[in-house]
């Protein structure tokens, strides 16, 4: 049997040798809960946990105070909302870019009457337009989306936020950004930033929710290892970011973070893999790309032929690839499609795997 041809790394990437490894070794030789350890094994947890922390601060350029380990992007960007539930009937402005996984939390909230939504503009290369930034209590700010692939200028969006309202909350969806590019939360001074680790190469179920300034709010969950001292009238809740942590963390997957970090550094995935896809699919008829040559990822349509037979049969031929709205139904609407074909290739992706990819495409659409 054929290899079947990887390349959906937007929806979530392979993992490297080094991240199962470690993720084994730990599982076989090593495990044991965190918080406090009184012998050798949780001392090693407590002390893994630490360094995994700080190599996450050091790949988004944060204090690892500041950094929440989660469950994912998703679940990210829904405690934002949660740890935002005070902010009296706030303004939030979103865009076309947004995963339904930045917006919907706001649109439940203007559903239940308790938010406004603000859309705000694109140009004509869908980036936000700076030049039209509305006025808003809460932005939320999509730094690649993972249809259309290019990058946004966060730093300049979120300058053009504060001009309008110096008090606006940023929160930054840096899901597909953090596998493409790096992310500085410094630079980009945003007041909230969240991504998941399974894009970038570590395994599912664990995600970062950076806090600019964690000792501002108050947590949204409760529970173990999150509290100093409790007694009947009153809860002191530890330093954050522990007080953002309740219960037990995802162990086995912030073993493998910093190893994923570390790949992803060093092995980037080929930029002349999708410029090698658009110039083949620029050349292929009935092929309507929807992206642009420099984006880290390539979505199309084939027109008379619906997304879903596209990929049913492009898996039949071993070529895994994504269909769909891809939860971005804006986007979507904005290009005038219902769905898209979308490639997107990882560090394991050869050019061999694009030319195969390619030839099996051009049989499938003359
Ligand atoms: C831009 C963007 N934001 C958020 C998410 C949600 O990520 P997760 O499903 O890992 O929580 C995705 C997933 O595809 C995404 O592409």
């Amino acid at each position: 049997m054929n290899k079947i041809i990887y390349l959906d790394a937007a929806a979530s990437s392979l993992k490297p040798d080094s991240v199962i490894d470690a993720e084994s070794d730990f599982l076989r030789n090593k495990y044991a809960n965190s918080g406090r350890g009184v012998c050798s094994r949780t001392a090693w947890v407590d002390e893994m946990v630490s360094n995994a922390r700080a190599a996450v601060g050091a790949f988004i350029n944060a204090k690892p105070q500041q950094i929440v380990f989660t469950s994912g992007a998703t679940d990210g960007l829904n405690r934002v909302r949660n740890i935002l539930k005070d902010v009296p009937h706030p303004v939030v402005a979103v865009s076309d870019l947004d995963h339904h996984s930045a917006r919907l939390p706001w649109m439940d909230a203007h559903l239940a009457g308790v938010a406004d939504l603000t859309v705000m503009s694109l140009d004509s290369q869908y980036n936000i337009d700076v030049s039209r930034i509305p006025r808003a209590d809460i932005m939320v700010i999509t730094a690649m989306s993972n249809v259309i692939g290019v990058t946004q200028d966060v730093a300049e969006i979120v300058r053009a936020a504060r001009k309008k309202n110096p008090n606006v909350i940023t929160i930054v969806d840096a899901a597909q950004y953090a596998a493409h590019a790096s992310v500085d939360v410094c630079a980009w001074d945003c007041d909230f930033m969240c991504f998941s680790g399974h894009k970038i190469g570590a395994d599912t179920g664990i995600g970062v929710m950076y806090i600019k300034n964690p000792e501002k709010y108050l947590p949204d969950k409760f529970g173990g290892g999150m509290v100093s001292r409790v007694m009947d009238d009153e809860i002191i809740f530890s330093a954050p970011p522990e007080k953002f942590e309740a219960g037990t963390l995802p162990l086995t997957q912030i073993v493998g973070m910093p190893f994923a970090i570390d790949n992803i550094k060093s092995h980037p995935a080929d930029s002349n893999l999708v410029k090698y896809m658009y110039d083949r699919l620029a050349k292929m008829p009935r092929v309507k790309i929807l992206t642009r040559p420099d984006a880290a990822l390539i979505s199309f349509v084939v027109d008379g032929m619906h997304v879903l037979d596209f990929g049913v049969l492009a898996g039949a031929h071993g070529v895994c690839l994504r269909v769909g709205n891809m939860c971005a139904t804006w986007i979507h609407r904005a290009l005038g499609v219902e769905g898209s074909i979308r490639i997107s290739p990882g560090f394991w992706n050869t050019i061999d795997d694009m030319q195969r990819t390619a030839d099996i495409i051009e049989n499938m659409v003359k």
